[in-house]
């Protein structure tokens, strides 16, 4: 055996006891721990496994669970969803942020509308070419909606995998790297139905126990093997990581106007809508960007949501 070889075969050897030590715990704790999330029970729809995946790309569980129930009753099926206004979708949005994913999500309806006869695509790859959907929402979709085997690489298990497997508080705040793909990947129970629960296990590890800021290593199944808690949990020394300001932003200057188009069922006067956000300067920066992402549109001096 060369030297690179047995060099692998003994990274192999390390995951695979790896394995045995993190995963069948990481299963067990789930059955035992896991929250009841409607989009997680048994019989929900390719569809609304999306929806949720889309509304928690950045919007905590608690305020995505009852916009999610209320999304479904209105549009249970894509072509529903594709039959309204895109307007309709951003008002439907609400609070949750981001509103442009209100805008890919009618987009995505209507790409699978048209093109996939009314049903999710089973693929990653056809998953990944419908709008707002990148690596992460697809593979999670493939597997939560699909059972398929596949890395489900969110913060949460990013942060697991770094902490178990690599000893590093957290992951690199750019995004997952080769390096992490390929751990994730070989830590991937072998089977699909296995992987895919792992997938969301370790997502709900990161959750409720592995937390960014408050780990609750006494209620970890794998705290004995954690790589990060063997070395004395060492404080986190890479590059600077992204805080999430709201208060005095653009984005916060854009989820003001919307609110108020929102609340109003005719188009809003420029001047009107002028009273959403004090400072003159932001207030057009930010008008200027909801124009150019379709989240509003102009008729005359006067603003409304997309469609009406
Ligand atoms: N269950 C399935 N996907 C999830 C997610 N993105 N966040 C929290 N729980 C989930």
């Amino acid at each position: 055996m060369s030297v690179v070889e047995t060099a692998n075969s003994g990274v192999e050897h390390r995951i695979r006891r790896a394995q045995r030590a993190v995963v069948q715990p990481v299963l067990s704790w789930y059955d035992a721990h896991a929250r009841d999330l409607p989009w997680r029970r048994t019989g929900t729809s390719a569809w609304a496994v999306l929806v949720s995946e889309v509304m928690l790309q950045q919007t905590p569980v608690t305020r995505v669970e009852p916009a999610w129930r209320e999304w479904l009753t209105r549009w249970p099926t894509p072509a529903a969803l594709a039959g309204a206004v895109p307007g309709d979708a951003v008002r439907a949005w609400g609070t949750l942020g981001y509103p442009r994913r209100a805008l890919r999500l009618h987009q995505a309806a209507t790409l699978v509308t048209r093109e996939h006869g009314g049903e999710l695509p089973q693929t990653v790859a056809a998953l990944r070419r419908l709008p707002g959907v990148g690596s992460y929402t697809a593979a999670a979709v493939a597997s939560f909606a699909f059972g398929q085997r596949h890395a489900v690489l969110d913060t949460n298990v990013r942060r697991v995998l770094s902490r178990i497997f690599t000893g590093s508080e957290h992951p690199p705040p750019s995004g997952p790297s080769v390096a992490e793909r390929g751990l994730a990947e070989a830590v991937l129970p072998a089977r699909d139905s296995v992987a895919a629960r792992w997938a969301v296990a370790a997502m709900e590890l990161g959750a409720l126990v592995c937390t960014a800021r408050a780990p609750a290593c006494g209620r970890c199944p794998v705290a004995t093997a954690c790589a990060w808690r063997v070395a004395g949990m060492p404080g986190y020394a890479g590059p600077p990581r992204r805080g999430q300001t709201y208060e005095g932003t653009d984005r916060q200057a854009r989820g003001r106007i919307l609110a108020a188009l929102r609340r109003s069922e005719r188009p809003v006067s420029a001047a009107a809508l002028a009273a959403a956000w004090p400072d003159p300067a932001q207030h057009a920066r930010a008008i200027d960007g909801l124009l150019t992402d379709q989240l509003i549109e102009q008729v005359g001096d006067h603003f409304r949501l997309p469609g009406g």
